[in-house]
């Protein structure tokens, strides 16, 4: 397979930076969630030997709610909020159970949002729910599989002729005409309130794992599209008490907003333009804003690569080394454990290895974000049909 990998090192990390951010509230409501539980971490013994590190980790967000992705903790805990804001409830103590009291108030509230198709299934799914409605908006190119996600939750949805930036540009308009909520993932000037919940949401993640491992990473490598997941990560693994990871943001070569605007170097996030990867979830132009300023202080590396790569983890992950678990992980999710064989296994980014500082004593961590979401292309990078 033929790889492109980049990585260079953060001019504008910030070792003092200090945010104060709380994950209870949000793990307090997920618990409420029906069907919730945490999605396993998994430790894979024999890859990690074969590439000569100590611990590989890989937290499995293909078993979240059954919905295949993690996009649905942001999305969950945004809108009620959203919601209880909107019913003037205590925003503290929020549970599902609460919200539920209240359907028939809120059964023509219309939450609204862009998407590849993750984070749509998740404002859909969670609108059902809570008893009101969703109308998604997706970029063009989307699968058909997944516009059939969103509408199987019974959202209104359509495919634009847009790309994922203009489309969430749509998506705002069609809310301010309409009087719906926007419950958009990525954050700028003026709309920082809801993809700011939304991170806080993601932070379960991190919450399950401090009760899963007990031991800790002495790296994290996330995969980012707008950055709110990256970002939260961070935020999260930073501000515990414990030695700090080095954190590196991995982003596709065809779709590279953080690292295109770290080479630009004036300290602002910029458009990149044209779209180009197979990786649709991560297919973004435009960093978040409130991403960019957490990821710009503490992430270590930025890193890229093409989508060979990404084939290449989905393959690593369906087919285990020997006892090792097997993870079903689309495009998206496995990006960042191509990334790690790349680097360790291929003589070509030794020096990336060793800027990375990843030998015998490393414990990796990841999080393979989604399952098999697009099914099609996960059959044909797997040789399945
Ligand atoms: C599977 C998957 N992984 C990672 C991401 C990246 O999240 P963000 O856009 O917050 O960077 C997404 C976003 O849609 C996704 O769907």
């Amino acid at each position: 397979m033929n790889y492109q990998i980049d990585c260079v090192s953060n001019p504008f990390k910030d070792h003092n930076f200090n945010l104060d951010w709380s994950s209870e509230s949000a793990f307090h409501f997920h618990q409420s969630l029906p069907g919730y539980k945490p999605t396993p971490l998994w430790q894979l013994k024999n890859f990690s030997k074969s590439i000569g590190i100590n611990q590989c980790l890989v937290k499995d967000e293909s078993h979240r709610l059954n919905l295949n992705a993690f996009k649905v903790l942001g999305a969950s805990y945004a809108m009620a909020i959203e919601i209880a804001k909107y019913l003037k409830l205590d925003l503290n103590n929020l549970t599902y159970e609460i919200i539920k009291k209240h359907s028939e108030q809120i059964k023509n509230l219309t939450f609204t949002t862009a998407t590849d198709g993750n984070h749509g299934r998740a404002v859909a799914w969670s609108a059902k729910q809570f008893g009101c409605k969703a109308m998604i908006y997706m970029p063009k190119g989307t699968s058909k599989i997944r516009l059939d996600a969103v509408l199987e939750n019974n959202a209104l949805a359509e495919i634009t002729d847009f790309n994922y930036d203009e489309t969430v540009t749509l998506s705002e308009d069609k809310a301010l005409e309409n009087s719906w909520i926007l419950l958009q993932d990525s954050s700028w000037k003026g709309y920082e309130e809801v993809p700011q919940n939304i991170m806080v949401g993601y932070s379960t993640m991190v919450t399950e794992l401090m009760d899963q491992y007990s031991d800790w990473p002495t790296h994290v490598i996330v995969q980012a599209g707008v950055g709110s997941f990256a970002a939260a990560i961070l935020i999260n693994m930073f501000n515990q008490s414990k030695p700090k990871p080095k954190l590196i943001i991995l982003e596709p070569k065809g779709a590279a907003c953080f690292y295109n605007s770290i080479k630009i170097g004036d300290g602002n996030p910029h458009l990149t333009k044209e779209l180009n990867t197979k990786m649709a979830g991560l297919s973004c132009g435009m960093p978040s804003l409130l991403a960019w300023n957490i990821i710009k202080e503490l992430s270590d590396y930025f890193a890229i690569c093409n989508d060979n790569v990404a084939f290449k983890g989905m393959q690593i992950c369906a087919q285990p080394i020997e006892d090792d678990q097997k993870i079903v992980s689309g495009e998206s999710g496995a990006v960042p454990i191509g990334f790690l064989h790349a680097v360790c296994s291929n003589s070509d980014y030794g020096h990336i290895k060793k800027d990375l500082d990843l030998n015998e004593s490393s414990n990796v961590l990841f999080f393979s974000t989604e399952g098999n979401t697009d099914p099609d292309l996960y059959r044909r990078v797997l040789n399945l049909e």
